[in-house]
């Protein structure tokens, strides 16, 4: 009942020049579904481009303010990568936690901002090494997942990415039962906190150093939705292989 989907994250990366890996990642066809997150400044051009036939890509926004409006210099609103062309948005990025300073307060805010502008909210979560070294990993995220998710989450506007801060951009993944047993407690979350129909919807994405020679262990676990992927996503031959090992799956 889920549609699995494959999440691409090209940080602060791409030009108009890379216009073109978009639109041969948008050619492909999978049977899940696709979502790349360019930079903000492509997300309006890479819809031009993509026009009626990029329908087999979605674009996303890496994050958006917490407000709808107004006197917020260099903020760009959730309304405004939808009309730009977005659908979805990153949300809770650690790399945002980390170089903003974001909390899960509000991370919370600008879940509900994305969802009053019609966007679905990925919400990024995940341990550090430290956190993880102590043995406190399900409760660090427990406590991110209650946190950043506002209590009107529907399934459909809703995807959560866990993210291990230790595995993003390192090749170092946690070993396919660490990450099912992860999946299985966020899932078991969800539900206790928004009933079984959403726990059941909810699609739950890996993400850390998804790659092609990995995405198969890792994407044919039971409670892994997708991928969230950084790196790999930035060429459309590595990410169309991700792509293809969450058909598989
Ligand atoms: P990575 O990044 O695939 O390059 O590790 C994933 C992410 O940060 O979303």
């Amino acid at each position: 009942m889920r549609r699995r989907m494959a999440a691409g994250n090209w940080k602060m990366n791409g030009l108009r020049a890379d216009l073109a890996e978009i639109a041969a990642i948008a050619a492909l066809r999978p049977d899940c579904e696709m979502v790349l997150c360019p930079p903000a400044t492509l997300i309006a051009p890479a819809a031009a481009a993509l026009g009626a036939g990029g329908a087999a890509l979605a674009l996303g926004g890496q994050d958006c303010a917490a407000r709808a409006s107004g006197a917020h210099t260099g903020d760009i609103s959730a309304e405004m990568l939808a009309d730009a062309g977005a659908s979805h948005v990153i949300l809770g990025h650690s790399e945002r936690r980390a170089d903003h300073g974001e909390g899960d307060k509000l991370v919370a805010a600008k879940v509900a901002a994305a969802w009053e502008a019609g966007l679905v909210a990925i919400v990024c979560i995940g341990e550090t090494e430290a956190e993880r070294a102590a043995g406190r990993t399900l409760s660090v995220l427990a406590g991110q997942l209650a946190r950043s998710i506002p209590d009107h989450a529907r399934a459909g506007h809703l995807g959560v990415a866990y993210e291990p801060v230790w595995a993003i951009g390192s090749g170092r993944t946690p070993s396919p039962q660490e990450v099912q047993d992860v999946h299985a407690a966020l899932r078991q979350g969800i539900e206790t906190r928004f009933g079984a129909d959403v726990a059941a919807a909810v699609r739950l994405l890996y993400g850390g150093s998804v790659k092609p020679e990995n995405a198969a262990g890792l994407m044919s676990l039971p409670d892994v939705d997708g991928a969230l992927v950084g790196g790999a996503s930035l060429r459309a031959e590595s990410f169309a292989a991700i792509v293809a090992a969450i058909d598989a799956a």
